[in-house]
């Protein structure tokens, strides 16, 4: 297994082309999909062809060292989703964007928590980042609340961008969670 990070209870590791299966599920469930898409689940080809061949490319594109990672329990191996740590596409290399999307049998265990934390002391102490945003719908309270046991705090509210429309609460805009590495 192509290990990026280990945590208490879990491993975070590398995709592979083989893991398209495991993003169409994740994806699948509206659950998880709320405050993404309105709960839509993501088109099986459009994870095949654009996706996974995108996380694959940002690998090569950052060495490996930032990107998207999938999560897994130590304890049995099951795949409890992925975490992102990744600067914008043309954005400097030392800002980068934090996000998490976990299967529903994992939710409320702490791993958010867990894999963030471990995510925020690799890039302040080994990657050399200095400021880590989050950003996620108004009415995503769970998020939001990964984002402060984090330390992060609040930085401005966003508007809803046009395509995230039909998803609930649109109308409440998004927020946007920062910290920098002194205040880490
Ligand atoms: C949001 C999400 C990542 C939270 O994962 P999680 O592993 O359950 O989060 P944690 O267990 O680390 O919880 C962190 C804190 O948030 C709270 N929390 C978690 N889910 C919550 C919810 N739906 N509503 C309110 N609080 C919530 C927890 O109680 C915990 O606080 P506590 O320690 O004081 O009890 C998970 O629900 C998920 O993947 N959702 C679907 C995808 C998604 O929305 N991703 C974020 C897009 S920006």
């Amino acid at each position: 297994m192509d290990t990026y990070l280990e945590t208490e209870r879990l491993v975070l590791r590398r995709f592979t082309a083989d893991d398209a299966e495991l993003l169409i599920e994740l994806d699948s469930d509206p659950a998880v999909m709320r405050y993404l898409s309105g709960g839509v689940p993501t088109e099986p080809e459009i994870v095949r062809e654009r996706y996974l061949p995108n996380i694959l490319a940002g690998y090569e594109k950052w060495g490996g060292d930032l990107g998207l990672f999938a999560a897994q329990e130590k304890d049995g191996g099951a795949f409890i989703g992925w975490f992102i740590l990744r600067p914008e596409a043309e954005g400097p290399l030392d800002e980068v964007e934090l996000g998490y999307r976990l299967r529903q049998a994992a939710w409320g265990k702490g791993y958010a928590t867990e894999g963030s934390r471990a995510l925020l002391d690799k890039a302040f102490t080994e990657l050399g980042v200095r400021m880590v945003w989050a950003e996620t719908m108004f009415l995503n309270l769970g998020s939001q609340n990964v984002m402060k046991k984090l330390g992060m705090t609040l930085a401005r509210t966003l508007p809803t961008p046009p395509d995230m429309a039909m998803v609930e609460g649109a109308e409440h805009g998004g927020v946007r969670y920062e910290i920098t590495k002194e205040q880490r």
